[in-house]
């Protein structure tokens, strides 16, 4: 990528918010929940009859997500060894990632390689070197709004795709509280790290443009905001914050937008219970076929 290009990998005060937000919506939770459902039966026919397996997570944060995928393919077949690449730009996520692996008892003889690098540099670096290493099975949750390019860098990694492969892509639901807020505020949200908001419905589009085969699966997620139409509260505005991709939320936007905002936030964008509002953070897991 050029030098010039943007930053959009997580540091500083991006990977505190990223915490945040996590410990607020239960996201790994719900994903987690999809990701034990799903992926035991695609990991069978994935590694059936192969002697290795090789995984490669793209945007995989603090690895959280990648722990767990690695150890249900590990239990799924205990004889055969895996090696998982990584491919993630922040060097703090990354750190966070080695340190839960040095934790975590079962997968201290996975080899790892640590490509500490943006999507769009491991893509020319690989190109340029001419020897693809191929995987069973890549994953990207919640990274493709970072990209570059949605269908160069799908193209790419599905050519990466050993026999049988998958593609794992874990992305915003289209027409969910996300979609809603960043398409209709696209002017005032689309313009740092994210310039084109993209939810599942932009990757199947893209998808059925290749050609590719694929299948989809709804993760069912809503989180409490309540808090942000308080504007005295703290977590309100954290939330705020990590929701429209901004440090400090009351003074990125005027006071119209703001109150658009929250009104889109709690009237289009999220249901009502008990006096809650409670945030539709639906998610789409799309299995791409090799
Ligand atoms: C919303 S977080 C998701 C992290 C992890 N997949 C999870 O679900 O916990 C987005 C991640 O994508 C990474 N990222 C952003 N732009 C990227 C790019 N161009 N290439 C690779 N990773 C990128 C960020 O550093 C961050 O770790």
């Amino acid at each position: 990528m050029a030098a010039e290009a943007k930053q959009t990998c997580y540091e500083g005060s991006s990977v505190q918010s990223f915490q945040f937000y996590l410990e607020q919506s239960g996201e790994h939770k719900a994903i987690l929940q999809c990701v034990h459902s799903i992926l035991p039966g695609e990991f069978k026919r994935i590694g059936a009859g192969k002697s290795d397996l090789s995984v490669l997570g793209v945007g995989s944060g603090g690895g959280e997500l990648d722990v767990q995928m690695l150890s249900l393919l590990q239990s799924s077949f205990p004889a055969v060894p895996i090696t998982a690449d990584i491919v993630e730009g922040s060097s703090q996520l990354t750190a966070n990632f080695k340190a839960l692996v040095a934790k975590t008892t079962n997968l201290q003889k996975t080899p790892f390689a640590w490509h500490i690098m943006n999507s769009e540099d491991y893509e020319e670096e690989v190109k340029s070197k001419g020897d693809m290493k191929r995987f069973d099975f890549i994953h990207m949750v919640q990274m493709l709004y970072y990209v570059d390019n949605l269908g160069k860098t799908i193209k790419f990694y599905h050519s990466l795709l050993k026999n049988n492969g998958r593609l794992m892509i874990i992305i915003e639901a289209a027409g969910g509280g996300w979609d809603t807020l960043w398409k209709t505020y696209k002017k005032e949200l689309c313009v740092d790290a994210i310039t084109e908001y993209r939810s599942s419905a932009e990757v199947v589009a893209c998808l059925k443009s290749q050609g590719l085969k694929y299948e989809e699966h709804t993760i069912h997620n809503a989180f409490d905001i309540t808090e942000c139409f308080d504007p005295n509260s703290a977590t309100g505005e954290r939330l705020l914050n990590f929701m429209t991709a901004k440090d400090h939320f009351y003074q990125s936007f005027t006071q119209e937008i703001r109150a658009g905002m929250l009104d889109l936030l709690r009237n289009k964008c999220s249901t009502e219970k008990d006096g809650r509002v409670f945030f539709n953070s639906n998610l789409s897991c799309i299995l791409v076929y090799a």
